[in-house]
């Protein structure tokens, strides 16, 4: 057998490092096996996996019921093409029906979170043809391609921009984001303009298809809008007749509390995409779910879309386990009290460590944004940052904390918190006693003002 330092080597030679400088994909970690909250690399040693990977192993590794459903799958039919079909997808829309808002009727399955939202993309410019904008909002990440990456708020846009490879009638509309508001307003003075603003930008622009957004941002922050945003943004889109998209890639699946996040403000979205916890990550899937309005204009339409592995038996075979096993979890207690005990560890950590302006999140998904100065909210790192050469202070602690046996993803400002929901209180105690010692990094560079960190989704809660 190849030695590791090898295998990896010869990896990074003959592969492509994904949004990264290739120049750093050298030796990437090798990891050779996981169970439940842990993984472990060539060497055996252990990490306890804070971020479930990519916020998509929401169920931990090694969930025995999904690999059943998969191995019995994989021994009766593995794939059937497209135009014809397969009990997997008649248990997957029984199974995901259970637990979606009851207004959506009519599914697409495909095999990534970016090609829901590009199918979601090509819907919506179909039925509300002549009207083909589609706005989005600037803390976003929607996909890697085109399409869904011109809908992108976050840095991965600059780039695509820049080698031309997006795609025309894409706006940005204010972020609910109340620790940085866009407009220096207070909430609830604010009257919320971040979803007001919206109104104008749809009526001033014409031609605006569909909104989509993150019910709770993931990657860009972690950003719980404020109580009334949803419900306002809901009548705006109706009065307008402008569809509105929640993308629940990362927010759905349990992650905040609910199914999806959207449930906490009673607010049905006319299409919602989602993808990676829908398997527990178990296998590729991306989900496309319309109401009825789309699904009957569709009857005497030509659904322009497809794919060779959309309705792909083997990965849908996850996701009728994957729903029952998140329902015996949740219907356990566990994840609701652990989610309570997660949040008062964090304000902990924002007690000890004046490098962290904010704290902020639902359920299982938080965020520590990093600051230098929490009176003025410096910041360590901004936006450009992120593809430059220069070194972000989170991927520094993440780095530390890595070297200390804890994974934990960071993005330009901010630590994301989204531990698996079996994680139980013992191993967030231990995953919260690394980072206490790898923030020391950043406290080193913060000044001492005398601030109290911020606790933004404390007024902001559903
Ligand atoms: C909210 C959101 N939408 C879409 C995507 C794209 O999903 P995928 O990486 O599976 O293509 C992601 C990925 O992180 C995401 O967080």
């Amino acid at each position: 057998m190849a030695a590791s330092e090898e295998v990896s080597r010869t990896i990074a030679r003959h592969t492509y490092g994904s949004w990264r400088r290739q120049e750093l994909w050298k030796e990437p970690l090798l990891i050779e096996d996981a169970e439940g909250v842990y993984f472990f690399d060539h060497a055996g040693k252990p990490y306890l996996d804070f971020s479930s990977q990519m916020m998509c192993s929401n169920l931990g590794h090694k969930n025995p019921v999904i690999i059943e459903a998969i191995q019995k799958q994989a021994e009766k039919l593995a794939y059937i093409a497209p135009g014809m079909t397969s009990r997997a997808t008649f248990d997957a829309i029984q199974a995901l029906r259970s637990v979606l808002p009851p207004n959506l009727a009519k599914f697409f399955f495909s095999t990534s979170g970016t090609e829901a939202n590009e199918a979601a993309l090509k819907l919506v410019r179909q039925c509300k043809a002549p009207r083909y904008k589609i706005l989005s909002r600037y803390r976003s990440y929607h996909g890697a391609t085109p399409g869904s990456l011109t809908f992108t708020g976050d840095p991965r846009r600059i780039l695509a921009e820049t080698a031309r490879c997006t795609i025309d009638g894409v706006r940005f509309a204010p972020d609910a984001y109340c620790y940085r508001c866009p407009f220096g307003l207070t909430y609830a003075e604010c009257n919320i303009q971040c979803a007001r603003y919206v109104n104008y930008m749809i009526k001033e622009e014409g031609n605006v298809a569909a909104i989509i957004v993150e019910p709770v941002v993931g990657t860009n922050g972690r950003i719980v809008p404020p109580p009334e945003y949803f419900p306002i943004l809901r009548t705006i889109c109706d009065e307008n007749e402008v569809v509105l998209i929640a993308d629940e890639v990362m927010s759905g699946w349990f992650r905040t509390g609910t199914a999806f996040a959207m449930e906490h403000w009673g607010v049905e979205p006319d299409i919602l995409t989602t993808a990676k916890g829908c398997t527990g990550a178990y296998t590729p899937v991306g989900v496309t779910v319309t109401n009825q309005a789309i699904a009957d204009f569709f009857e005497g339409e030509t659904l322009d879309h497809g794919h060779t592995y959309a309705y792909h038996a083997l990965t849908l075979s996850a996701i009728p386990a994957a729903v029952s096993e998140y329902k015996r979890i949740m219907a356990s207690g566990l994840p609701q009290k652990v989610s309570q005990y997660l949040k008062e560890r964090l304000y902990e950590l924002g007690d000890r460590h004046v490098s962290i302006g904010d704290v902020r999140g639902i359920g299982h998904f938080y965020a520590l944004e990093l600051v230098k100065n929490r009176g003025t909210k410096e910041p360590f790192n901004v936006k450009s940052d992120r593809f430059s050469r220069k070194s972000l202070m989170t991927s520094q602690v993440s780095a530390d904390a890595s070297k200390k046996g804890l994974y934990v993803m960071g993005w330009y400002d901010s630590l994301i918190i989204a531990p698996p929901l079996i994680i139980t209180e013992a191993e967030v105690d231990e995953a919260i006693g690394i980072l206490d010692q790898s923030l020391e990094i950043a406290d080193r560079e913060a000044e001492d003002t005398n601030t109290p960190f911020t606790k933004s989704s404390e007024f902001t809660k559903p």
